[in-house]
């Protein structure tokens, strides 16, 4: 395909998600009715929606119009191509220009700059403070690679050396020896050795830095495990015993494969299946994500205040339902990928005033320290 044919076909499906199709959903329909389109074309058209949802406001603005159209003609003003070389009416390409797309170019405001909805602006300040600006900035670019490398199969440079056989660059992050951030190959990752062999799992420097700052614990309880993330980074630490619970069993239906491949030994428990005390509690808790946007762009324009309202609703629940697992002594972790305090320490303060936990330590990581947007709190019961 043409890079005019692939932006036309970015600009049916941003359409799509604009109309309210889930990003993914839409890119899928549109693989499916396009077996024309090979690997390289589909990689592209992805990064291009993608980047035109986490900068749409932005975009909008410099292309005149929230649409596709509106989005695409914008990244080429952004970019300071020449829109004509895209819109041709060639052929694939999109139509060409009417006068008034051609008059519509308008320099985004000091808002829509910040590439955030109105409404979380303000939230987004009060949270992050003088950071507020340049973490909303890291939140406008394509996300980077890390992943874990998983001690119970390989030294981080074993996996460093077998990534490496498969055509993927990646080296070891300063602060913590088993993130390894990838340079170069990511997307040969799924078929490559390292990854079906378990040396390495896909995952976040900002929870893998979380991961390896809990207490030491025997028995583990990962409360909300989910796809089983934190499960194995927990498993990998070694000597610890984990059970992996959620509410929502069938979300952790890929997790004994995944512990298989890692040679982890995790324990599933279903909802009402959960005995005894535990000597750490994680509750890696849904939420906004607004710490991981620029992975899921469209996610941060679809959430709502009615949405977070839940959400924190949902959150002091579970912790309340969590906090009756732990032993006396023992630790709760609260996790986060929210960088919004109602969701972080205005959670914790809460809870620490209607329990018997008091608090250790916590800690914000974010794109300027570390990589994504996380929270961690650990508490100790008394
Ligand atoms: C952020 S996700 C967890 C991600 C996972 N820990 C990982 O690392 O892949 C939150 C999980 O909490 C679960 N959940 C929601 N309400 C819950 C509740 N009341 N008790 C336990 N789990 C709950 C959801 O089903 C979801 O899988």
């Amino acid at each position: 395909m043409t890079p005019a044919a692939r932006a036309q076909a970015a600009i049916t499906i941003l359409d799509q998600i604009l109309a309210g199709d889930p990003a993914e959903a839409a890119l899928l329909r549109w693989s499916r009715a396009s077996r024309f389109a090979g690997s390289g074309d589909r990689a592209a058209i992805r990064d291009l929606v993608f980047d035109s949802l986490r900068r749409r406001r932005s975009r909008a603005a410099l292309g005149g119009a929230l649409t596709g159209r509106g989005l695409i003609l914008g990244m080429c003003r952004e970019d300071g191509a020449d829109p004509v070389s895209i819109f041709s009416g060639i052929g694939h390409a999109p139509a060409a220009l009417d006068d008034a797309e051609l008059a519509q170019a308008r320099a985004p405001s000091e808002a829509e700059a910040f590439d955030l909805p109105d409404w979380v602006i303000p939230l987004w300040r009060e949270s992050l403070g003088n950071d507020a600006a340049a973490i909303a900035a890291a939140m406008r670019d394509r996300a980077p690679v890390w992943l874990r490398a998983n001690a119970l199969r390989a030294t981080p440079q074993q996996a460093i050396e077998a990534l490496a056989q498969d055509g993927i660059a990646a080296e070891a992050s300063p602060d913590l020896p088993t993130a390894l951030l990838v340079m170069q190959g990511g997307r040969r990752l799924s078929a490559s050795r390292a990854y079906l062999e378990g040396l390495v799992e896909l995952q976040d420097l900002s929870p893998q830095l979380a991961c390896a700052a809990l207490p030491q614990a025997r028995k583990v309880l990962d409360y909300c495990a989910g796809g089983g993330g934190k499960s194995l980074a927990i498993a990998a630490q070694g000597g610890v015993e984990v059970t992996a619970h959620d509410a929502n069993p069938a979300r952790m239906s890929d997790l004994p494969r995944r512990a298989e491949r890692a040679g982890a030994r995790i324990r599933l428990a279903r909802p009402g299946q959960l005995r005894g005390s535990f000597d750490l509690v994680v509750t890696d808790v849904p939420c906004s994500g607004s710490g991981t946007w620029r992975r899921t762009p469209d996610a941060k324009w679809r959430l709502d205040p009615k949405g977070l309202d839940g959400l924190t609703e949902l959150q002091a629940r579970i912790l309340d339902e969590a906090s009756h697992l732990v032993a006396p002594g023992g630790h709760l972790a609260y996790m986060t990928c929210s960088v919004l305090d109602a969701e972080n320490m205005r959670q914790i303060n809460g809870f620490l005033n209607r329990s018997d936990f008091c608090l250790v330590s916590h800690r914000l990581f974010t794109p300027l320290d570390a990589s994504d947007g996380f929270f961690l709190a650990i508490l100790r019961r008394n």
